[in-house]
């Protein structure tokens, strides 16, 4: 290969629209015939791309295929809920399933690459890209990530319907300064280790095929040229030998950090730190010739970024044209039903004052507030290749739901905007309402990259509405469609019941009216801390302890002097219409030794009306150590379905080694002494049932 075709394979080229901008000038074609580009992003559908790809088979040198890569975050064509919504659903074969349904259609457009999942723990729900990942845990990041990495790839690349996952963003992007996105990030290195490394280390474990760095800087470092990270830490320690692909336009964003003068010096810089593919910015076509020809970069660091990248192309069995040709068919359960199930085991109940399940005997629901019939929010961010018009509005599913019901709808105002004047016709579709169904939140626009939020209410004149509506005295259940948790305090004081609906996807409005019915019975977990006020955050599960906790009737303590130190809602929280105690838990023995399993187990009850599922925690806390721990540490969830009245066993098994932390060299260590074991329902201390353990030397 000359030095040209060998740049080629490391260049990716737009085929489509553009994300953030045009970037890439001139035809692509020209450049594919040229063997100039070895990869697309941005493109769909199954003809097209066969005829790009005969492009580059038969009329350049090498006839080498192209990887065609597209973001598939949450749904290819069936768009399913939001990544922060499906994670609520605490379900791994759910999470690998729609993964599976996703990687189908994807394969069937023709696409072999998704920029997916997600990673990053998100701690912040100002950063609109909360939505895209699993939350703010760790170990939920983790579990996710492998869900989703398999569900996409399979057991093997080369099956019809498996794609090449790609793990982003490589790492800490969630932890960006006041939540504003693209910013700088500057954490502690234990943090790093603690928090944001472990989903990374899990997946590619589990044999990611391709890994994101992160737009942002790691404390002076743009991750697009970290160095130690990415050869060092992911190269080196975790030994990932599969593809980096830069982020859009990334390598020529160093020249903006501020660490690179030109394109050569970026190029430079991001092929020694271990970027094999550059998105768009085109460096590596201007810069990298000139670097090699200075003597900056070596000749076997391009190949072996070059054989890593053709590596991919074949595992994927991109140079077999039978694999190629290969049809992918729909795997069971189909896209549709398994839309529906996603969407309903997202939906997390906040509040319920009675008012749900909806009783039978109502006559007359008022539907107000702009997401009511907003069908092209449904889908959310990043749902580039799903038809906007396709999924079913809040109003449609209540209305095919409840067919004997009269239901009057009013949107009263729009989602953004300060008219106000449509609330007075609103509020007296209200007046002889059995039950006011109020549809609010955000745009889908207002979460996902580059929407971040300083103020996290309802937009526009929302809360003029939502206020009215209180004031006329009845029922009021209130739908949250958001990227991120939202601080309403007042709503979930006052409403008769609220939901986090977030964005469901396709079959957001049969979903919806599946649970307020009571045809399904929630079962979704926050799988973020649900802040009540902006001031909070960062507020997350377990942080470490201070030396002055708060105490509420001595001033020297940790809180705010204007809201409680109390989230509005615990990591974990969700109601359902069953009611499920807690107790007995126990551990298989009293101590453990780091290379020992420790088993659990703890009783649950259904003490409710119905049948339901109940999804438990188990955290640990090291209770004297070297370094401060902090006070929980999530380290496994299960779920449990009980019939009315009946009692069950919930299991967890926890490889003692898990207890680990990064020492003071940043190093895994495991410190015999006391653990203190706890298992409920949600992260909220007071409900929890705990137990002590002794870890052994
Ligand atoms: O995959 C995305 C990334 O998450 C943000 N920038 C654009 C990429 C490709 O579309």
């Amino acid at each position: 290969m000359t030095l040209e075709e060998k740049v080629g394979q490391l260049s990716m080229a737009a085929g489509g629209y553009a994300v953030t901008g045009p970037l890439l000038g001139g035809d692509v074609t020209a450049d594919i015939r040229a063997g100039r580009v070895g990869s697309l992003l941005n493109l769909w559908g199954a003809e097209v791309i066969s005829a790009v790809q005969k492009m580059a088979i038969e009329e350049t040198r090498l006839g080498i295929p192209l990887l065609v890569g597209f973001d598939v975050l949450h749904g290819h064509r069936t768009i399913f809920p939001i990544p922060l919504a499906e994670a609520a659903a605490f379900d791994a074969a759910l999470w690998a399933a729609t993964a599976r349904a996703s990687a189908a259609e994807a394969a069937q457009d023709g696409i072999s690459l998704v920029f997916a999942p997600m990673l990053d723990v998100a701690r912040d729900p100002r950063w609109g890209r909360i939505a895209e990942g699993a939350g703010e845990d760790p170990l939920v990041a983790a579990e996710f990530g492998k869900a989703k990495v398999f569900g996409f790839q399979g057991a093997n690349l080369e099956e019809p319907g498996a794609v090449a996952a790609t793990v982003k963003h490589f790492c800490a992007y969630g932890a960006a300064l006041a939540g504003r996105d693209y910013a700088s990030v500057d954490i502690s290195e234990r943090t790093l280790h603690e928090a944001y490394l472990p989903p990374f280390a899990a997946t590619v474990a589990a044999g990611c095929a391709a890994v994101m760095p992160a737009f942002m800087d790691l404390a002076g470092i743009p991750m697009t040229a970290h160095r130690p990270l990415l050869r060092g830490w992911l190269r080196g320690k975790q030994r990932f030998d599969g593809v980096i692909i830069s982020d859009y336009n990334a390598l020529a964003e160093l020249m903006r950090h501020g660490v690179a003068a030109d394109l050569v010096d970026a190029a430079a810089l991001a092929l020694i730190a271990g970027v094999d593919i550059d998105m768009m910015s085109g460096a590596y076509h201007k810069g990298l010739p000139r670097a090699v020809a200075e003597g900056r970069v070596s000749m076997e660091e391009i190949d072996a970024s070059v054989r890593r990248v053709l590596t991919l192309k074949q595992r994927l069995g991109l140079f077999d044209a039978a694999c190629r040709q290969r049809k992918v068919e729909t795997p069971s359960p189909a896209p549709g039903p398994l839309a529906r199930e996603a969407a309903r085991r997202a939906i997390v109940l906040l509040t319920n004052k009675g008012a749900l399940p909806l009783p039978s005997s109502l006559e007359k629901i008022s539907v107000i507030g702009p997401l009511a019939d907003a069908r092209r929010e449904m889908d959310g961010p990043w749902a580039a290749a799903g038809d906007r018009e396709k999924p079913v509005a809040i109003l449609e599913g209540l209305a095919a739901t409840l067919p004997d019901v009269e239901i009057r709808f009013a949107a009263g105002v729009g989602i953004e905007g300060e008219d106000d004047s449509g609330i007075i016709g609103a509020l007296e579709l209200c007046r002889d309402a059995d039950v006011i169904v109020l549809c609010v939140g955000e745009a889908a626009a207002m979460s996902g990259e580059a929407a971040s939020r300083a103020d996290l209410g309802l937009p526009g004149r929302q809360t003029e509405l939502a206020k009215a509506a209180l004031d006329l005295g009845k029922p009021v259940v209130a739908l949250l469609s958001s990227g991120r948790p939202l601080t309403v305090p007042w709503l979930f004081e006052r409403a008769a019941a609220v939901l986090a609906t977030w964005f469901l996807g396709v079959e957001a409005g049969n979903a919806i009216a599946d649970v307020l019915t009571g045809r399904f019975n929630p079962v979704g977990r926050l799988p973020v801390t649900w802040p009540r006020a902006v001031g909070q955050i960062p507020i997350f599960l377990g942080p470490r302890p201070t030396g002055r906790p708060f105490a509420p009737n001595d001033s020297y303590t940790s809180k705010y002097l204007d809201v409680s130190v109390r989230p509005q809602f615990y990591f974990g929280h969700g109601l359902s219409y069953s009611c499920f105690a807690i107790s007995d838990l126990r551990a298989k023995s009293q101590s453990f030794r780091f290379d020992e399993t420790v088993e659990f187990t703890a009783e649950i009850v259904n003490e409710g009306p119905q049948s339901g599922e109940a999804t438990v925690f188990l955290f640990a806390r090291d209770v004297l150590a070297s370094i401060a721990r902090p006070l929980l540490e999530l380290k496994g969830f299960a779920k449990i379905a009980l019939c009315a009245g009946e009692k069950g066993l919930v299991y967890f098994s926890l490889a003692a080694r898990e207890l680990s932390f990064p020492g003071a060299d940043s190093q895994p260590c495991f410190e015999p002494g006391a653990f203190e074991f706890s298992a409920g329902f949600s992260a909220e201390p007071e409900a929890l049932v705990t137990i002590r353990l002794e870890a052994l030397p």
